[in-house]
């Protein structure tokens, strides 16, 4: 698996004004890295995810998986929402079934997928259940195995953990971790978590709120399971919060509503 942002930047155009978002971004992810992107709210992060799934494109530069140009979404780039995004009119089982019917493989695997599926995200028993009889972090597991169905060779994941409690958070951080550990699929996750940056991933991507930068691209060296109260936890911590605190710059969005308060 290769995966590489050449050069991409994109601008978003209103009304004769014109919004830059992403500012010439290259970075190459290896295969079976757990790669994060850390930034302040509206540095672009859901912007470039979205153009690395397909889903929106470039203004200039190039995303590039094993050697083709990616202009839109297809099976080997899977997605996964922020908030779940399950469909509440399927149960369990047909929301992880979903992405398996669209390769039409035979019912006999299908089957077989959705059984491995259900064992390695403990949801047994829950598959006929509907997502509004289920709790938020079963709801986060069908959402992760379905993403995990279609075999994707990168999994893109949007604050996949961000409508939960502290606690729930760091156990469905442990869950997430087990059953990357076992697939050990290329992941691409957005957050804007460092204690969930550093407890997952194998590098950190920092950007910055001034026109969608890279200002940071840490390796995370600490071997597995991490633990959060260790020395490497808190050397990290102190990184990730430093650069964090460069990126920082008040978003275009927050100095306008700033000034028309201020008339
Ligand atoms: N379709 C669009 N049209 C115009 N502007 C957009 C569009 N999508 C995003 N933007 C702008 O791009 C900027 C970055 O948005 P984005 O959603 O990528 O940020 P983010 O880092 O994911 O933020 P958050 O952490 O709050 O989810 C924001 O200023 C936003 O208003
Ligand atoms: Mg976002």
């Amino acid at each position: 698996m290769h995966l590489h942002i050449n050069n991409v930047s994109k601008t978003f155009s209103r009304s004769g004004i014109s919004n830059t978002v992403l500012n010439d971004i290259n970075f190459n992810v290896s295969s079976s890295q757990f790669l994060t992107l850390l930034g302040p709210s509206g540095c672009g992060k859901t912007t470039l995810l979205t153009i690395i799934a397909g889903f929106q494109k470039v203004t200039s530069g190039k995303i590039i998986l094993n050697g083709m140009n990616v202009s839109k979404p297809c099976s080997d780039l899977g997605f996964m929402f922020q908030n779940y995004a399950l469909f509440p009119w399927m149960s369990v089982r047909d929301n992880i079934l979903f992405p398996l019917k669209q390769q039409k493989i035979s019912k006999r695997e299908q089957e077989s997928r959705l059984a491995e599926l259900l064992s390695l995200s403990r949801l047994e028993g829950k598959e006929n259940l509907y997502p509004s009889q289920i709790s938020g972090g079963m709801k986060q597991r069908t959402a992760f195995v379905r993403a995990l169905a279609g075999n994707p060779e990168v999994l893109l994941m949007d604050e996949p953990l961000g409508a939960v409690d502290h606690q729930m958070r760091q156990a469905l951080q442990e869950d997430l971790e087990r059953l990357w550990i076992k697939d050990k699929t290329t992941v691409v996750m957005v957050t804007h978590d460092v204690d969930e940056a550093i407890y997952l991933s194998d590098r950190v991507i920092v950007m910055s709120s001034d026109q969608g930068r890279v200002v940071g691209d840490i390796q995370i060296k600490d071997p597995r399971p991490r633990s959060r109260s260790g020395p490497q936890y808190h050397k990290y911590k102190d990184i990730l919060t430093s650069h964090l605190n460069q990126a920082y710059i008040p978003c275009k969005d927050e100095k306008e509503s700033k000034g028309v308060e201020a008339a």
